[in-house]
């Protein structure tokens, strides 16, 4: 029988979970499909409760179901219960919906293909957003072992709730606080939706950033963005965020269709043609 598995959220419209999966099932030439399911915030306590009657094998999670998501789990890896959130689910032999989180390890996935060797002797990184992404980036960052993670936001409440969920390796920070952060930071992450198409520009001084210095971006529309300019023309090493987009699919698919994929340049390239024709 073909195994079904989905994204569920809402929207869903724009997603391009289903042509990553896609190409991974005709890849392997699996009888598998994976579907855009809308799910509406309210209807979602309901939808995963009764996830059986669904037909779904497993499913991915997308804003803002998340945490609706995770409520409703008869398990979570450590990753979604350190997270309060989950973004891929599925069935196990006796019928539990179980889940997972894995931004935080899409997040170091994409790090650790795209720059090998990234996190050796990286004590201090510097968070920018503390919205549902950098949750996910502080994650993961701490789980491989960075000292200290400075969250830096707008609204400084959020970056404190965040600090309060992880612990004394993390600290909040206001935005001023960044010209003094930037020069111990080995790695300096953008989850904001500034410098996104349509959004206002990131507008921060790299002046102060040590030129070893990581900067990531999880912006992928564009792909470049000035933030990446900017690092890359100073000499910083850079990483673009579609990386992290891909690899956040790898172990869902696994679960859902039994085998492991690639995140080949092919997988990028149809992504990156998919994300232009829509632009
Ligand atoms: P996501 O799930 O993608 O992380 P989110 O939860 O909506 O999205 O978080 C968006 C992040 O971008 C937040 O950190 C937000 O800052 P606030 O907490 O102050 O809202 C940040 N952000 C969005 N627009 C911004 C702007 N114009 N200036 C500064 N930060 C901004």
């Amino acid at each position: 029988m073909t195994r079904r598995a989905a994204i569920t959220g809402f929207p869903v419209a724009h997603s391009r979970s289903p042509l990553v999966h896609g190409h991974w099932l005709a890849e392997h030439g699996i009888d598998g499909s994976y579907e855009k399911v809308a799910v509406s915030p309210d209807a979602a306590a309901a939808f995963y409760r009764d996830f059986r009657e669904s037909g779904l094998v497993g499913c991915n999670v997308t804003v803002p179901n998340k945490e609706a998501a995770a409520a409703a789990c008869d398990e979570l890896d450590e990753a979604a219960r350190a997270m309060g959130a989950a973004n891929t689910l599925w069935l196990d032999d006796t019928g539990r919906l179980i889940g997972a989180n894995t931004d935080g390890s899409g997040f170091l996935g994409n790090l650790d293909q795209s720059l090998p060797g990234w996190d050796d002797g990286l004590s201090h990184a510097v968070v920018l957003g503390a919205g549902g992404a950098a949750r996910a980036v502080i994650w993961a960052l701490l789980s491989r072992g960075v000292k200290t993670v400075a969250i830096v936001n707008r609204t400084y409440q959020k970056a404190a709730d965040l600090k309060a969920r992880f612990g004394p390796d993390s600290i909040a920070c206001h935005w001023e606080d960044l010209d003094d952060l930037m020069g111990t930071t080995g790695l300096l992450v953008n989850t904001t939706s500034l410098g996104m198409s349509g959004q206002p520009p990131l507008e921060i001084d790299l002046r102060n950033l040590s030129e070893s210095a990581i900067v990531a971006d999880l912006v992928y529309v564009p792909l470049e963005t000035p933030l990446l300019a900017r690092a890359r023309a100073r000499g910083n090493p850079a990483v673009d965020g579609l990386g992290m987009l891909l690899h956040q699919a790898v172990p869902g698919f696994e679960r859902w269709f039994g085998v492991r994929p690639r995140v080949t340049d092919e997988l990028r390239a149809l992504v990156l043609a998919d994300l232009g024709s829509q632009a």
